[in-house]
C-alpha cells in the first residue's frame, strides 16, 4: 500500500455562493499524518505537544477572549501601531494581494484593507488558518463589510498553503504574519519557515511581520497567566481537542496550567502539569501514555524579539527591511520587507 502525505483539497462548497468568495480545504491525504506530531511528542521526554493543537473552534474562540485580556497587551499594542501606521504601509507597498498567515477573526487586517480602500487600491485578500469554523465566519462578516472585497481563503497549515498560492492577480503581492505568531517557532523552524516565505514571493513582493519584543517578567508572565484563568482554559482546551482528534480520555481536571518566562531564552513556556499519577489513551493513534505526578507537557513557546537581531536574520534571505515601527513602550514591533528586485 501507498501512503501519500501529499495534501488533498476538499470539494469546494462555496462555488456559487458569493462570486467575491473562495475557501479551499487542504487535509493531509494520510489519516496518520495529523497524529504523527502527537505520537512524537507523547513519547518523548519531557513530552511536548505542537501548539497548532490549540486552535479548533473552540481554542480559536479562547484564543479571541485572550486578546481582549487586560493583561495580554500584545493585541492592544499591535493594533494601535496598525492604526498609526495602516495607511503608510499601504502607500509604500501600492495595489497589493493580501495574504495573512493566521488570519483568524481577520480584526486587526480590517486596520489594512480600510487603509488600502481610502487608496481606491482593489482589494484581495487570501486568508489562511488552521481553523475552518473561524476563517469562514469572519470571511463572511467581512464580504458584508467591503462590498469589493475579494475572499480566498485557505484552510490548512502555513506550510500547505504557502506551497498552494496561485501568481497574484495583483501587481504585487504582501504576505503578513502579525500577531507574533512567529513566536511559536522554534530558531531552527523559523529559519526553514523564512525560506518558504521567500519561495512563495516574486521580487518586489512585501513581507508584514509583527514580533513581540524583549520586556520584563512582571509584564509578560501575567499576560500568559491571566487573573480570570482564560489563558489556562486555551492550553488545557488542547487536551479537550486531542480527546476529540483521536478517541482520548484525557480527565482536563487532572492538568493545571502552567507559564512562566524563560531568561535564557527569551521565551514564554507554557505547559500542562499532570497533577496526579494516570495514564491516558488516543485509541485512534494507538497510544497509552503514562504521566507521573508532577510531570509536564509542554505545549508553547513563546519567543521574544529584538528588532536588529530579526531583521538581520531575514536581509541574508534577500529581503530588505523598509521600515519598521513601534509602539511608544517599544513592546511590539511590525516590520516592513520586500523581497529584493533582481
Ligand atoms: C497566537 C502565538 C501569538 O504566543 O502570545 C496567547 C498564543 N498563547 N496566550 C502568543 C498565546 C497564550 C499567542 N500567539
Amino acid at each position: 500500500m501507498v501512503i501519500s502525505n501529499s495534501p488533498v483539497l476538499s470539494p469546494n462548497k462555496y462555488t456559487g455562493v458569493n462570486p467575491r468568495l473562495k475557501i479551499d480545504t487542504f487535509r493531509e491525504q494520510c489519516p496518520l499524518a495529523a497524529g504523527e506530531d502527537v505520537i512524537q511528542g507523547l513519547t518523548q521526554r519531557p513530552k511536548t505537544l505542537p501548539p497548532k493543537y490549540f486552535y479548533d473552534d473552540q481554542g480559536s474562540l479562547l484564543f479571541e477572549k485572550i486578546c481582549d485580556l487586560p493583561e495580554y497587551y500584545l493585541t492592544r499594542t499591535e493594533t494601535k501601531i496598525l492604526q498609526n501606521y495602516a495607511s503608510e504601509i499601504a502607500h509604500l507597498t501600492g495595489a497589493c494581494e493580501i495574504v495573512e498567515l493566521g488570519s483568524g477573526s481577520s480584526t486587526k487586517t480590517r486596520i489594512l484593507l480600510d487603509a488600502y480602500q481610502d487608496l481606491d487600491h482593489p482589494l484581495h485578500y487570501l486568508p489562511i488558518d488552521i481553523s475552518g469554523g473561524i476563517l469562514e465566519q469572519s470571511a463572511y462578516d467581512l464580504l458584508e463589510n467591503y462590498p469589493t472585497l475579494h475572499i480566498h481563503g485557505i484552510v490548512s497549515t502555513y506550510e500547505t498553503a504557502l506551497k498552494h498560492l496561485n501568481f497574484s492577480p495583483l501587481p504585487a503581492r504582501m504576505i503578513g504574519f502579525i500577531g507574533s505568531t512567529l513566536g511559536n517557532l522554534k530558531p531552527e523552524e523559523c529559519h526553514v519557515f523564512f525560506s518558504h516565505i521567500v519561495e512563495a514571493l516574486q521580487p518586489g513582493d512585501y513581507f508584514l511581520l509583527g514580533v513581540d519584543l524583549h520586556k520584563s517578567p512582571s509584564i509578560l508572565e501575567p499576560a500568559y497567566d491571566d487573573s480570570q484563568g482564560v489563558t489556562a482554559a486555551f492550553n488545557l482546551n488542547m487536551l479537550r481537542h486531542l480527546n476529540h482528534l483521536f478517541e482520548g480520555n484525557f480527565n482536563l481536571q487532572n492538568f493545571e496550567h502552567l507559564a512562566f518566562y524563560n531568561q535564557t531564552d527569551h521565551q514564554i513556556e507554557m505547559h500542562l502539569k499532570s497533577l496526579r499519577s494516570q495514564t491516558v489513551e488516543l485509541k485512534k493513534l494507538n497510544l497509552a501514555i503514562e504521566f507521573t505526578t508532577g510531570e509536564t507537557i509542554h505545549t508553547e513557546i513563546s519567543r521574544k524579539f529584538e528588532l536588529e537581531k530579526i531583521r538581520a536574520e531575514l536581509e541574508d534571505l534577500g529581503l530588505v527591511s523598509l521600515k519598521t515601527w513601534t509602539d511608544e513602550n517599544q513592546w511590539f514591533g511590525l516590520i516592513l520587507y520586500q523581497l529584493k528586485m533582481v
